[in-house]
Formats: C-alpha cells, sequence, structure tokens
C-alpha cells in the first residue's frame, strides 16, 4: 500500500512534496502506463480543485487518451487542436484562465474553466502531455505551471514506450 500524506501551506511545497512522491512511485518501473495510472491518481488525490488529472500520449501526430482520474474524456486529439493540442504542437506548456475564450477548446466536462497543459519531452520527442483541468476560472499560476514542468522533467524517461519483445515460439 501507498499512503503518500500530501500537506502543505503552500503551493511551491505542495508539489516538492508531490515531485518526490512521484519520484518514488514510478522509482525502477519501465512500464509507463502503469507510471502515468499511478501519477495521475497521485495528482488527483494531492493537487486541490481538479475535476481531471492525466495524461495523453503522443502517437503519430495525434494525442491519445492515456491514464487519468475524472469524468470520461475525448480519445484522440491532433496536434494544434484545443489547449493539450497547442502543448503537444509548440511543446510550451500551456496555462489557461478561461478555457472557454481559448480558440478550438476540447470541452470533455462542461465542469472545466480553466487548465494546465504540459509537454513530457524526452531526448527522442515528445512522449505525451500532462493535463490538469479545475471546475474554478484562473486555477493555475505560475507554480502549477513549475511544479508541473519539474513533474514532466522526472516522469519523462519513466513513461518511453516499451516495445514487446516477439513472442516464442
Ligand atoms: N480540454 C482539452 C481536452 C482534454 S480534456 O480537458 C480531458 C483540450 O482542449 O485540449
Amino acid at each position: 500500500m501507498y499512503d503518500f500524506a500530501i500537506e502543505a501551506e503552500d503551493k511551491v511545497e505542495l508539489y516538492r512534496q508531490l515531485n518526490a512522491a512521484a519520484a518514488a512511485l514510478t522509482e525502477g518501473e519501465p512500464d509507463p502506463i502503469a507510471n502515468m495510472a499511478n501519477v495521475a491518481a497521485l495528482l488527483w488525490e494531492s493537487v486541490p480543485d481538479l475535476n481531471w488529472a492525466g495524461f495523453y500520449r503522443a502517437i503519430g501526430k495525434e494525442l491519445v487518451l492515456g491514464p487519468f482520474q475524472g469524468r470520461p474524456a475525448c480519445i484522440r486529439i491532433p496536434f494544434g487542436q484545443g489547449v493539450c493540442g497547442a502543448a503537444a504542437a509548440s511543446m510550451e506548456p500551456q496555462c489557461v484562465d478561461d478555457v472557454h475564450a481559448f480558440p478550438g477548446h476540447i470541452a470533455c466536462d462542461v465542469a472545466s474553466a480553466s487548465e494546465l497543459v504540459v509537454p513530457i519531452v524526452d531526448a527522442g520527442g515528445l512522449i505525451a502531455v500532462l493535463d490538469l483541468d479545475s471546475p474554478r476560472p484562473g486555477r493555475f499560476d505560475k507554480d502549477d505551471v513549475a511544479g508541473c514542468v519539474e513533474l514532466a522533467r522526472l516522469l519523462a524517461p519513466r513513461l518511453r514506450p516499451v516495445v514487446n519483445p516477439p513472442a516464442e515460439g
């Protein structure tokens, strides 16, 4: 059983504890789906005021839904579309105070008001994006961006796609 009791007075401390827990949870585990699943659960449990937390994986020129917590979401997002697609195309974090004012925003949950999407980049390019949604407008600020950029940096080598060995026989 994992029990990470994250209690922080401010966001900088929250992300320090969260990122230490994410590093410990994914240490030595090569399976990217298992790691994304555990980190999505950790974010959901630890970061206040979210209605969605999870990952989209970069496959070809599309983002494909990965492990998450929250309501069922759209499955495929072409690069360049919506907030996630903008993060994938630009490889830059997207911090959106009002998703309804963002051109091409994809509404997976009508409750979402603000959104933070951070690309996860490895030497080989874009692996995935981390997506956080909140029902509160302007929920995310520079501390959330910095904390999630650091999370993406530490996760990148632990989210590399696994190539199955050929079956024997
Ligand atoms: N709102 C996102 C789509 C993904 S959901 O929020 C889970 C976007 O515009 O890319």
